[in-house]
């Protein structure tokens, strides 16, 4: 999958640019703050239906104006495609593919694909459960957009369910008959994330193991496990999995009503990482940490093309230079035959590579005449 072009209105410090790329590696390099993560950001807006930096939509609307309009185009393994995406001040957002209207997100996801890598992505390992979660939810949902949808149902009856723990004007006699209501709903799509993401990790895990083994020239053992209150051994029978679950969840409930919070279910669950046997969390070094956080992302990629029949866009930002460079040559090499949309402050970084480069300053994308 190749992006030939992204045109941005009024997005972020953008007035009105064309950005094109070309197959293969890209770079936009730049001082701090002149809109270099604000074009990735952008591009994978189409990949995930918002923005990665977890933003509302409005706050992606240039200061003072009312609308913002994203228009990507690319090419996958069958044809050209078109995604619009405009956002506004005052009413929701609206979404297009190829010029047909799209009313949800989780119809919108699902048609470009893309792998971003960031520099907070480095520190997944050590990190809180919320970025592993968030590493598999925007890796998943590329594939799988009905998982989005679970995502969405799931978040809406935990946000119920958390405001009738919490809400003491009632008895908790009186809440528990609703309160089995919402836990049987949060069960069924519980279920439904838990065996998917558990899925997931399995392929990730074989994917990952690989690279690993040739960054570390076959040092190293590693291990994915997904961490829940669900019982993932049920995978295969989903209803003895949801009942489980719900017996399960109900039997806290005095306990939840005690903390005014549900205290089990999927937004809690975690990744867990073991290197040569050793919880990495704990154990692993800042190096080791930062090859598994790479091979990860690598492994996302595997994933997807295995799906999809092709390989995702990778969109780097500023980490190349976060990484040693064993690493950085690594990378480059693995990415060859792949497009690559990477940002840099150092535009040394890149001499001598054949690459277009993008000189970003100030909102404003200009291609350097290659020599
Ligand atoms: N809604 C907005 N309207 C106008 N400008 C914005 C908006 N949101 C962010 N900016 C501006 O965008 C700029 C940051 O852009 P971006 O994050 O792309 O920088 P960058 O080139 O990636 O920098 P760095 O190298 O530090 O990562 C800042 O100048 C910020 O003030
Ligand atoms: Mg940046």
């Amino acid at each position: 999958m190749n992006v030939t072009q992204i045109v941005l209105h009024d997005f972020r410090n953008i007035l009105e640019e064309t950005v094109s790329f070309t197959p293969g590696v890209n770079i936009l390099y730049g001082k701090n703050a002149q809109g270099k993560t604000n074009v990735l950001e952008g591009i994978y807006c189409f990949a995930l239906g918002k923005s990665f930096r977890g933003n509302r939509d409005r706050e992606l609307i240039r200061f003072g104006c009312g609308q913002s309009r994203l228009e990507l185009s690319f090419r996958d393994i069958n044809r050209e495609q078109k995604m619009e995406l405009s956002l506004f001040e005052e009413k929701s957002r609206e979404m297009k593919r190829n010029g047909v209207p799209i009313r949800k997100r989780s119809e919108f996801v699902g048609t470009f694909h893309a792998v971003l890598f960031c520099p907070e992505h480095l520190s997944m390992i050590q990190g809180p459960p919320g970025q592993r979660r968030q590493f598999l939810d925007s890796a998943i949902c590329q594939l799988k957009p009905s998982y989005l949808a679970a995502l969405s149902l799931y978040g809406n009856v935990l946000k119920q369910r958390n405001a009738l723990l919490r809400d003491e004007d009632r008895t908790e006699e009186e809440r528990l008959p609703l309160l089995e209501v919402l836990t049987q709903q949060m069960a069924e799509y519980n279920t439904r994330i838990v065996i998917t993401r558990s899925r997931y990790l399995r392929l990730l895990e074989q994917a990952v193991s690989s690279f690993l083994s040739e960054m570390t020239s076959d040092r190293e053992r590693l291990s994915l496990t997904y961490c829940s209150d669900a019982q993932i051994e049920l995978e295969d029978h989903p209803e003895q999995m949801k009942d489980s679950y719900f017996r399960k969840c109900m039997s806290y409930a005095k306990r939840e009503m005690a903390a005014g919070i549900s205290l089990h279910g999927c937004h809690r669950d975690d990744i867990g990482i073991l290197l040569n046997g050793k919880e990495a969390k704990l154990f692993g070094s800042q190096g080791q940490d930062r090859s598994i956080a790479l091979a990860m992302k690598l492994g996302e990629g595997e994933i997807s093309r295995a799906a999809m029949g092709e390989y995702p866009v990778f969109l780097f930002d500023d980490v190349l230079s976060e990484l040693d460079r064993d690493r950085q040559r690594y990378l480059l090499q693995k990415l060859e035959e792949r497009q690559v949309i990477l940002t840099s402050c150092n535009r040394e970084l890149f001499e001598g590579m054949h690459a277009p480069m993008i000189r970003v300053e100030e909102g404003t994308y200009e291609r350097e005449e290659q020599g």
